[in-house]
């Protein structure tokens, strides 16, 4: 099967020699090509160039051509999305109005509810259960755009349920045409029966899970929320150092609620990316300066708990690179729209909208170490892109937030989900 677009008005993100991110002033350097086509075949990305399409018989070829105009339309490779939580059992709005009648985050954590809250009804749900609801929420997510995404455990807190959840991630793998990188986040929070016994969470986590997650294959990365009340940079050194043995490089929650520490440690381990980062200064952007790990700012947290933003200005001005996710999760950010994430990027964080295109898709890619495949429109890579609403520029992209501008979805090589179906005749 072969899939020609043509009369693209602007084919975004593109390149001929793909990079594995965009860092510092790169970032504001987007290639497109106005008025131009895009061939798949199979699941990859064949060619792309200038219209008119030059047909060297692929139309006769054994696949098969399916022709779609794009006239009005751009076509943007698929957003990766590199931190959420989506897998979870029922939602959290009673903690939401204990928000909006002023107690913090962490106020709520301590009562009980927050993590905890989310664990207990994760226990009591069905691996069918939250297999079914985490379908609807990734379902939602392509229709929105996003074509790859991570995925965290966290809601266990046990053994057994930190491994039901996983397993479920592995089901989602085969019954999603998304990409999913799975994350252990074994040291979400500490489980009230372990109050004051912090120590022997630890070590749980250290020889019952990780070896149990490592030898059924479960992750690719191991997270740790290291923050103040959380986890502390001891305790997380020794679950990172537990993990690397079994090839489980770090991806971790980091300087959300204070400078923790955790952006120094993570760096040390080699993290693939240190995430969220609202408390950043100085000493931080310079440890990332020396490192391979991708910063990576999660604006919808931020906005949802009414967070300080991260400096993002600063950070790419330093030459860093920086990537954007949803951490879709019902807690600090019920939403995975990366949409509204582009959005964010922009009005919160004050990127151009080329550095935020390139922070939800290649730098995205990178932070799930997916960038070879994903993040960008280049030959041979994955067969991941969206075709957009006739738009008149691609900034509209960010600037009409709240909307889905997203029409037609292909996902490795195939047209998952078309607009016009809903269109009547
Ligand atoms: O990324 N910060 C830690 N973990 C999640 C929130 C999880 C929850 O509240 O359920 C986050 O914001
Ligand atoms: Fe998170």
């Amino acid at each position: 099967m072969a899939i020609l677009i043509q009369n693209i008005k602007e084919l975004i993100q593109v390149e001929d020699a793909p990079q594995i991110m965009a860092r510092g002033a790169a970032m504001s350097q987007l290639q497109t090509i106005q008025n131009a086509w895009l061939l798949v075949e199979g699941d990859r990305i064949i060619d792309f160039g200038k219209m008119p399409f030059i047909d060297f018989g692929i139309r006769n070829s054994e696949f098969g051509l399916t022709v779609i105009d794009a006239a009005g339309k751009m076509v943007f490779p698929s957003f990766c999305d590199s931190h959420t939580h989506l897998v979870y059992a029922g939602s959290r709005e009673i903690e939401y109005i204990d928000k909006i009648k002023g107690f913090s985050y962490e106020e709520i954590a301590k009562r009980g509810g927050g993590i905890l809250n989310s664990a207990r009804r994760l226990h009591e749900a069905s691996e069918d259960q939250l297999v079914e609801q985490a379908m609807e929420r990734l379902n939602e997510i392509i229709m929105f755009g996003t074509g790859a995404v991570e995925i965290k455990s966290g809601y266990g807190l046990n053994l057994e349920d930190e491994m039901k959840m996983l397993r479920v991630i592995r089901k989602l793998q085969k019954l999603t045409p998304l990409t999913i990188a799975p994350t252990f986040l074994g040291a979400h929070a500490v489980p009230s029966e372990y109050k004051g016994k912090q120590g022997e969470f630890v070590n749980l986590v250290i020889n019952e899970m990780i070896p149990q997650v490592a030898s059924e294959k479960l992750a690719s990365y191991i997270d740790v929320f290291c923050d103040r009340g959380f986890f502390t940079v001891e305790e997380t050194t020794k679950i990172l150092e537990a993990g690397l043995k079994y090839g489980l490089r770090p991806k971790i929650h980091a300087n959300e609620l204070d400078y923790s520490g955790g952006i120094q440690v993570g760096v040390r381990h080699n993290a693939l990316s240190v995430d969220h980062l609202e408390f950043t200064g100085q000493a931080e952007i310079d440890c990332l300066l020396e490192s391979e790990t991708m910063p990576t700012i999660l604006p919808g947290a931020a906005f949802f708990l009414e967070m300080a933003y991260a400096p993002v200005r600063q950070m790419i001005t330093a030459g860093l690179p920086v990537a954007m996710a949803s951490d879709f999760n019902p807690g600090s950010s019920p939403s995975g729209n990366m949409q509204f994430i582009l959005s964010m990027a922009c009005i919160k964080y004050r990127m151009l909208p080329e550095e935020a295109i390139n922070a939800v898709t290649i730098n995205g890619a990178y932070a799930m170490g997916l960038s070879k495949d994903y993040g960008s429109i280049a030959r041979g890579k994955k067969a991941n892109v969206f075709i957009t609403k006739p738009i008149p520029t691609y900034a509209f992209m960010p600037y009409a937030y709240g909307s889905n501008k997203v029409d037609t979805v292909i996902l490795n090589g195939e047209v998952i989900f078309d607009s016009s179906y809903l269109k009547p005749d």
